[in-house]
């Protein structure tokens, strides 16, 4: 198996972009990151989107894309695994230039969502949950989160203002990323007056509908270090599922998804969460962010709040998440987000993150969970010095 590298990296703001098509946006990652590699060709394209049939009317992304970026002929499909779509199509590039079956691979997550009333995206987005047990009862991704919330409280006796420090560092961390869909800056007044959504989940611990781009470009790591590029190896990519239905599982609040997509990251990468300098996780929801956190080890049982509370995760602590505004407020234009969470944390392992720079970052890991945890995809990059 070769080495991998991310060796370019591109991506449009997030937000609602009603004036460009889904094609327009997508293209705008890609040149960026085309450009950012300095390649003047690829052998394949993967596309990670989970939505633009329903709300777009628009399917085959893989040659749509191909052809207005002017790549036409390439091989080139679309990849759908939920929210975790952007992820997949990552690891459908990994797995092609390590095997060796391409040397450049193109990968871009695009998604829009806004262009639709908020009753058509969250049916579209219910989905990815389980239509005959779940959706059918009415559920959508905020009652199913607002449910684990709840339940998550009961146990562990955390209170509602307990979840805060999440959304607070994620609207801080925004608030120096330009490609962020919010910048504005939360206080805890602010995250427990906000707008009631399903209770306990108000507007504060929920990540927007949005539209976006990001795109990556992967070749074998020997080209990186012959180009000369600062840039991240992938040293660990694994992918495991869950029951898509949250009531199936032996305990609702265990990630076991997540644990096992985590760990076998960790163990091809051959390091510990100890190891880890920073963690894009996927905090569509806050009850996500802190069930992630222990599912990946970095916490105990019910610990997962406990480390946002004791001020662990922001910039400069103990594990840094979220670090250029994360889904909440950076923003989840969902099959997009995957490729989002791979350029910011090329951003920081080439030491590009601004006021948000992890110091001394050097291994980083990036998470994206598609439906209540059902496909989780880890991929773990290391700086090339
Ligand atoms: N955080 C902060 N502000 C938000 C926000 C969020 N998550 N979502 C919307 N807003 C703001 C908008 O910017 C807008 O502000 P403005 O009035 O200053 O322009 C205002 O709230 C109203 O926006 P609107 O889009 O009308 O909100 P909405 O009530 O239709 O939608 C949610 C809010 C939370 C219901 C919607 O964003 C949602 O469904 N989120 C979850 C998406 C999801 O399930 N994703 C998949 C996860 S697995």
């Amino acid at each position: 198996m070769r080495d991998v590298a991310i060796i370019g990296i591109g991506q449009t703001k997030v937000g609602e972009h009603w004036d460009t098509g889904l094609r327009h946006l997508a293209l705008e990652a890609v040149q960026a990151a085309v450009k950012d590699a300095g390649v003047d060709h690829i052998d394949a394209l993967y596309v990670g989107n989970m939505l633009s049939g329903e709300l777009a009317g628009q399917e085959h992304l893989g040659a749509l894309v191909a052809d207005f970026s002017g790549m036409r002929g390439v091989e080139a499909f679309k990849v759908e695994a939920a929210c975790a779509s952007g992820a997949a199509a990552l690891r459908l590039g990994y797995v092609a230039v390590a095997g060796s079956m391409a040397d450049v691979v193109l990968v871009v997550g695009v998604e829009k969502m806004t262009d639709q009333m908020g009753p058509q995206a969250t049916s579209a987005l219910a989905m990815a949950a389980d239509a005959d047990y779940e959706a059918a009862q009415g559920l959508s991704f905020v009652t199913i989160n607002a449910l684990l919330m709840r339940r998550y409280m009961y146990e562990y006796g955390y209170k509602k203002e307990d979840f805060a420090p999440f959304t607070i560092n994620a609207h801080a961390n925004a608030m120096h990323n330009p490609y962020a869909m919010f910048h504005q800056r939360v206080d805890v007044k602010a995250y427990v007056n906000a707008r009631m959504i399903a209770d306990p989940i108000n507007l504060m611990d929920s990540s927007p509908v949005a539209d976006g781009a990001a795109a990556v470009v992967l070749a074998p790591s020997d080209w990186a270090r012959r180009l000369g590029r600062k840039g991240a190896r992938i040293i660990g990519s694994a992918v495991a599922t869950d029951t898509v239905a949250v009531h199936d599982r032996h305990d609702p609040l265990v990630l076991e998804g997540a644990a096992i997509s985590s760990y076998k990251a960790y163990e091809q990468a051959d390091i510990g969460p100890e190891e880890i300098d920073f963690f894009e996780l996927h905090d569509a929801f806050s009850i996500m962010a802190a069930l992630s956190l222990e599912a990946a080890g970095f916490a105990q049982r019910g610990g997962g709040l406990r480390l946002a509370l004791d001020g662990e995760i922001g910039i400069h602590g103990r594990l840094p998440v979220a670090t250029m505004g994360g889904l909440k407020a950076r923003g989840h234009p969902v099959g997009a987000t995957g490729i989002y969470q791979a350029v910011e944390a090329v951003q920081q392992l080439r030491d590009q993150a601004s006021e948000n720079q992890v110091p001394n970052a050097r291994i980083g890991m990036i998470q994206n969970i598609g439906g209540s945890g059902a496909t989780v995809i880890t991929h773990i990059l290391e700086r090339i010095e």
